[in-house]
């Protein structure tokens, strides 16, 4: 192996750890000699001006945590304080995630040219900035760009990678952090861009941001977190990390090998997309920075794998072997990220990028420490607490953290006074969070454990930490806008699927034609076909969306709209049974069964399609809970759909081998499949009486909807998975049928697709739908794999 070696691991390592070694002797003496404490009471007397009012009922008032962001960011307008709240939170990112000094008047420019940007999309009305983070809003935004490609491309892949997360790690979690690291890198690639750059140039920026930020991200949750967490045995750990230095030294990632074992599948998933991701990493850079990159990463790599075999019961460890691999790690991860997007090189950014880690991490740290100490891990914080009574000689974590604190306003930014203004009131804001989160009395807790040896600055903190003001900050409220959207949407949908699953197998029992006793001798072989075709996988999307307008919108009664459900079922089944009949699509699967026609024979099979529509009329018309002349409606309006729809079909059939417009496309997709999802909302709106303009609405919302839904069906005949598609593969192409695919290709049809998908979004927002499960069928329809 050592032969392929490109890197000399231990003296990359080692020159790293000489260099966190200086940082820590540092930070130590000024630790030792306590003049931190002095100075940082100093500071935070003139930081006070700005942040502690005289009493009043109104700073009490204002003080009280508020839950709505868009009265929150109100109220700074109001009160003039929203441009020193977005100057203090774009610093703050200048300086953490870019290394900026805050005293030059370039980098003043750039980050008011931010705020001024933001503050523009922060006063919009309130319906503009609630789904900011939508996939609509961002869709929308790479449009604009011209980068929807990318955009779907890294869609699909979060998706695909929340569903390769093993069980016993966080998926949401791991999403979370992908987005963040993205966005990161984003921001950081917008903020190189000059202002001459072309649109053309941006995009591909933007592009190769987004795609390093998802390929160096992915290390977090499949190394960092899957490492720690309890998903691999010890054996496997370590054939694991052996497999992730091997890559670092060489360059090239080895294969797996075999993987036996519940984890096998997982692991198979997360090389390959590793392997990916690493050689994505490895194009972007100019040959001459992959050997800097790799002496970065394995440093990271490292640092982490001496942290991960400490033992927290050991109470041997020296300060430094506490403290160093702490430096390396959170440093190397910041540097690793200007190293891949080929940022500006500056003695400067790269110092205090190397400075910050160590702050971040104290700061994480003690915000998990609970957590931490309860899993065991060893951090410097549980080590302290674990420890520090035997062990006179342990440094307190958190006054080491003040001492980086007063490091950095004075030694690393100059007694600057923006940069004390951000670093104190970012302090502060931590302490109000953890306080807020934990509680008064944990607070006052962890306070008495870990602040009491100066008690000087803990008086000052602690006063603060309860009267200042205006210590919040933008990407916090981001985060945790984030974590409420995804969580709340994650039960949602739960609750959609749930219902779902639930609805479609009442249909399942209820679906099946039973014997009606007068005619029994002609109706057997009919019922037996219709049943078979009805089958039970089916994925009964139209009646469910029926049941979830008409019961959770409407308020109708689950007995009385039986009927309609059933009927919507056996119309687009008997709309299948004729679409795969030799003379349409001559297909031989459906439903993961042989085609009725296969199984039977084609008159079987055009009998039981007309038998069938006329079970449904017969549903329709025994809808008796509801006045006649609804019913009649109700029943003229499924014919009329019923005639479009076969309209649709033939408009299929007839095209062909022909190079259809899009526009063409569109129509006869809307007719062929989105009038069967317009039926199933039109007809619970017209039994429950719903407006002229909702009905539109709906409408509206159909059409676009039943064209993604074909567009994703005419993908799935070409990427879908054979296996679970329960119909055969690459029908299209054999017919030569017109198709979304066929006609403008993967890419562009998924363009189409999601395009469609923002347009009925957007139709939604309008209705201001009260219920989300509009929301989800239409995630669902995209997304869905069969
Ligand atoms: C298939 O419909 C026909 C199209 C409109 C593309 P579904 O995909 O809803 O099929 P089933 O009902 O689940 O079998
Ligand atoms: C059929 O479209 C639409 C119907 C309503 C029958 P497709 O022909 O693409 O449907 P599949 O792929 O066979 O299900
Ligand atoms: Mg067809
Ligand atoms: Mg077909
Ligand atoms: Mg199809």
């Amino acid at each position: 192996m050592s032969e392929k070696t490109i890197i000399n691991a231990d003296n990359a390592y080692h020159t790293a750890e000489q260099r966190a070694k200086a940082y820590f002797n540092s930070l130590s003496v000024q630790h030792a000699d306590q003049s931190y404490i002095q100075a940082l009471i100093k500071d935070f007397e003139i930081w006070k001006q700005d942040h502690v009012q005289r009493r009043s009922l109104f700073s009490t008032l204002s003080n009280k945590k508020q839950q709505d962001d868009y009265k929150f960011l109100q109220s700074l307008k109001m009160t003039g304080k929203l441009d020193p709240y977005l100057d203090r939170s774009i610093s703050y990112i200048f300086m953490r995630d870019m290394g900026h000094a805050l005293d030059s008047p370039a980098t003043q420019k750039r980050i008011q040219r931010v705020v001024d940007r933001l503050k523009k999309q922060l006063t919009r009305k309130k319906s503009d900035q609630d789904d900011m983070f939508s996939m609509t809003k961002l869709y929308r935004m790479a449009e604009k760009n011209g980068i929807e490609s990318t955009f779907i491309w890294i869609t699909e892949k979060l998706n695909r990678v929340t569903d390769n997360i093993p069980a016993g790690m966080d998926a949401e979690e791991a999403q979370r952090k992908l987005i963040k690291i993205i966005a990161g890198l984003v921001m950081q690639a917008v903020e190189e861009m000059g202002d001459d750059i072309t649109q053309e140039e941006k995009s591909s920026k933007l592009e190769q941001a987004i795609r390093l930020g998802y390929a160096y991200g992915l290390t977090y949750p499949f190394i960092d977190d899957l490492l720690d967490s309890n998903v691999l045995s010890a054996d496997e750990k370590n054939r694991y990390s052996q497999l992730i230095r091997v890559t670092l030294v060489t360059g090239v990632v080895p294969p797996l090998g075999e993987w036996t074992g519940k984890n096998g599948k997982h692991m198979r998933f997360i090389h390959s997309e590793l392997k990916a991701a690493f050689e994505l990493i490895q194009e972007s850079l100019p040959a001459e920075d992959w050997e800097a990159f790799l002496e970065q990463a394995f440093v990271f790599y490292q640092s982490q794998e001496v942290e991960r075999v400490k033992d927290l019961e050991n109470d041997t460890y020296t300060n430094e072997e506490l403290y160093i691999p702490v430096i390396l790690k959170s440093a190397a991860s910041r540097l690793i990220v200007r190293s891949i997007i080929d940022a500006s090189v500056d003695e400067g950014i790269d110092q205090r990028t190397f400075y910050y880690g160590i702050y971040n991490q104290l700061a994480d740290d003690f915000t998990d420490m609970a957590d931490d100490r309860q899993g065991g891990r060893v951090t410097p914080y549980t080590y302290y607490l674990e420890h520090h009574e035997k062990r006179k000689d342990l440094i307190n974590p958190f006054e080491l953290y003040w001492t980086v604190i007063a490091n950095f306003i004075h030694n690393v930014y100059d007694s600057e006074p923006q940069a004390r203004e951000v670093i104190l009131s970012r302090a502060i804001n931590s302490l109000k969070r953890f306080k807020a989160k934990k509680g008064e009395q944990k607070y006052a807790q962890v306070m008495g454990l870990l602040f009491s040896g100066i008690p000087s600055l803990q008086q000052t903190v602690d006063d603060l930490v309860q009267h200042a003001t205006d210590v919040e900050f933008f990407d916090k409220l981001i985060r945790d806008r984030m974590i409420r959207n995804l969580r709340q949407d994650r039960e949602e949908e739960d609750v959609f699927v749930t219902q779902a699953r639930r609805v479609r197998e009442d249909l399942n029992a209820s679906l099946p034609i039973s014997q009606a006793e007068e005619n029994v001798l002609i109706d057997e072989p009919m019922m037996e076909a219709a049943n078979y075709s009805l089958g039970s996988t089916g994925k009964r999307l139209r009646p469910i969306i029926t049941w979830f307008m008409g019961i959770e919108e409407y308020g109708l009664d689950k007995q009385a709209i039986q009927p309609l459900l059933k009927s919507l079922e056996y119309m687009h089944t008997a709309s299948l049974i004729y679409d795969d009949l030799p003379a349409q699509d001559n297909a031989d699967f459906r439903r993961g069964n042989p085609t009725l026609h296969r199984a039977y024979n084609t008159a079987t099979a055009e009998l039981t399609g007309l038998y069938l529509t006329q079970q449904a009329v017969a549903e329709q018309a025994s809808l008796e809970s509801f006045d006649a002349k609804t019913v009649l409606h109700l029943i003229h309006y499924s014919a009329n759909v019923t005639a479009d729809m076969c309209r649709g079909q033939a408009m299929d059939l007839q095209t062909k081998g022909e190079q259809l417009t899009l526009e063409q496309l569109n129509e006869m997709c809307f007719y062929k499949t989105g009038l069967g999802f317009e039926a199933a909302l039109m007809m619970p709106a017209i039994l429950a009486g719903a407006s002229e303009s909702q009905k539109q609405a709906l409408k509206q919302f159909a059409r676009h909807a039943g064209i993604a839904f074909q567009i994703k069906d005419d993908l799935l005949d070409v990427e879908g998975d054979p296996t679970t598609l329960g119909k055969s593969p690459f029908r299209d192409k054999e017919n030569n049928n017109s198709t979304f695919v066929s006609v403008l290709g993967i890419e562009a049809a998924k363009k189409e697709m999601w395009e469609h998908y923002c347009l009925a979004m957007e139709t939604l927002q309008a209705l201001n739908h009260k219920n989300p499960f509009l929301k989800h069928v239409l995630n669902y329809f995209v997304h869905r794999g069969y």
